[in-house]
C-alpha cells in the first residue's frame, strides 16, 4: 500500500502469541492485555536499545475491548484494564518515539470472542482509531465470509485513509482463504494492505517455525513478487525469548524471517528476556538484512538434506545465505560451499563475507573459494556477502 508508511519491514512487538487473551488483571497484574503491560514494554523498548535498532510499534492484539459497544456504536476498551483510555496510551507510546498499535477483526466477533467490524461499522472503527491516534491496524478476517472479506478489507483500507491519519495496515485476510491464488490476489493486496498474514498463527515450538518455513518455501514464486517496499508477507510473530526454542532455533527464526524480508514483531517478556535472546533480537547485522532497501523476499535455493541453503539478494549487489540444518540426529554437520555455487560471481576482486551471528568478519573470498560452515541441529549458519570494492563496514 503506497501511504509512506514501511518501505523497510516493521518492527516491533505484540501482544498474542506471549499474552493471549489474559484478562485476568485481579491475579495476573503482571501479565494481563491492559495498559500497565503496554506501558512497561514501551518503557524497555525505549530505554534498553530497541527503539533505536528500529523496534518500534507496540501493538495490543486481540482482547482489549469491552463487550458492547458505547451509545454511540464505537467500540469502547475495558476501563478496568485500560483505565486511562486507548488516547492517553497513545499518548505515552508517541512520548517515547514509538507507535501504537491495535486489533480489530471484519465480522460479527473477534476471534477472542469481543464485538467485530461488519461492514456497516467499518467507517465509524476507523475514525475511532484514528481520533485515537493510533498507528497501526491489525484487521483479522474470524466471523465473517469471503464474499464480506472482499468487501471489507478494500473497505476498511479506504475508511482509514479518509481518516487522513497514516495507519499501517495489516491484513489478515489471505490466512483465510488458504494464502494462494486464485482465491488470494496479492496485486489487490499489495495495494490495499502494508502486511498481510499469509498462513497459520505460530506457536511456541520449533515445529510451529518449521511449519511456516515449509509453507513459505513451498511457495515462494507466488510470495515473493507480492513483497515489497510498503507491501510484505507476514510470517507471524518472533517467539525468542519465549519458552519453545532453543537458542539454536532461535537463530535459524530470526534468518529465515530476515531471508524473507518478514515484519519483525517480537510476542515475549522485554522486562524478564535473557541477555542471550536480546542479542539475538538485537544483531545489527541481521536487522540490516532484514531492513535492505532493495526489499526483495529470499528464497529457498537448495535442498541437501538435511541441510536447505537459502538466499536473499541485497541492494548493492550484497546477499544474505542462511544454511539451515534440519537434522535431529543431534551432531553438526559440515558444509562446504562457494560463492559460485550460488552465482555470485560478478565481482572478480572477490567479495568480503560475514557470520552474521558470531558477528565477525570471515574474510575476502573469491567466488570459488570453499567456505566451510559447521551448522548445529536445528541450526543455522548464516552469511552476509558484500563486494571487496564496498567500503562500508556494517559490524
Ligand atoms: C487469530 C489471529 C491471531 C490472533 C488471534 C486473536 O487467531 O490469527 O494472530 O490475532 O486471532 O484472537
Amino acid at each position: 500500500l503506497d501511504n509512506g508508511l514501511v518501505r523497510t519491514p516493521p518492527m516491533g512487538w505484540m501482544t498474542w502469541e506471549r499474552y493471549r487473551c489474559n484478562i485476568d488483571c485481579k491475579t495476573d497484574p503482571q501479565n494481563c492485555i491492559g495498559e500497565k503491560l503496554i506501558k512497561d514494554i514501551a518503557d524497555k523498548m525505549s530505554d534498553s536499545g530497541w527503539r533505536e535498532l528500529g523496534y518500534v510499534y507496540i501493538s495490543i492484539d486481540d482482547c482489549w475491548s469491552l463487550k458492547n459497544r458505547d451509545s454511540k456504536g464505537r467500540l469502547q476498551p475495558d476501563p478496568e484494564r485500560f483505565p486511562s483510555g486507548i488516547k492517553a496510551l497513545a499518548d505515552y507510546i508517541h512520548a517515547r518515539g514509538l507507535k501504537l498499535g491495535i486489533y480489530a477483526d471484519l465480522g460479527t466477533y473477534t476471534c477472542g470472542g469481543y464485538p467485530g467490524t461488519t461492514l456497516d461499522t467499518i467507517q465509524i472503527d476507523a475514525e475511532t482509531f484514528a481520533s485515537w491516534e493510533v498507528d497501526m491496524l491489525k484487521f483479522d478476517g474470524c466471523y465473517s465470509n469471503s464474499s464480506e472479506k472482499a468487501l471489507g478489507y478494500p473497505k476498511m483500507s479506504q475508511a482509514l485513509n479518509a481518516t487522513g491519519r497514516p495507519i499501517l495496515y495489516s491484513c489478515s485476510w489471505p490466512a483465510y482463504e488458504g494464502g494462494l491464488p486464485p482465491k488470494v490476489n496479492y496485486t489487490l493486496l499489495g495495494s490495499i494492505c502494508n502486511m498481510w498474514r499469509n498462513y497459520d498463527d505460530i506457536q511456541d515450538s520449533w515445529d510451529s517455525v518449521l511449519s511456516i518455513m515449509e509453507w513459505f518455501a513451498a511457495n515462494q514464486d507466488i510470495l515473493q513478487s507480492a513483497a515489497g517496499p510498503g507491501r510484505w508477507n507476514d510470517p507471524d510473530m518472533l517467539i525468542t525469548g519465549d519458552f519453545g526454542l532453543s537458542y539454536e532455533q532461535s537463530k535459524s527464526q530470526l534468518a529465515i524471517w530476515a531471508i524473507l524480508a518478514a515484519p519483525l514483531i517480537m510476542s515475549n517478556d522485554l522486562r524478564t528476556i535473557s541477555e542471550e535472546a536480546k542479542e539475538l533480537l538485537q544483531n545489527r547485522l541481521l536487522i540490516y538484512i532484514d531492513q535492505d532497501s532493495l526489499g526483495k523476499q529470499g528464497k529457498r535455493v537448495a535442498k541437501v538434506n538435511p541441510l536447505e541453503v537459502w538466499m536473499r539478494e541485497l541492494v548493492d549487489e550484497q546477499y544474505a545465505v542462511a544454511v539451515l540444518n534440519k537434522g535431529t540426529d543431534g551432531f553438526p554437520k559440515r558444509f562446504f560451499m562457494s560463492l559460485a555455487d550460488l552465482n555470485i560471481t560478478k565481482c572478480a576482486l572477490g567479495y568480503k563475507v560475514y557470520d552474521v551471528f558470531e558477528q565477525e568478519f570471515l574474510g575476502n573470498v573469491k567466488p570459488e573459494t570453499q567456505i566451510q560452515m559447521n551448522i548445529n541441529p536445528t541450526g543455522v549458519f548464516m552469511l552476509f556477502v558484500r563486494p571487496a570494492s564496498n567500503r562500508f563496514h556494517p559490524l
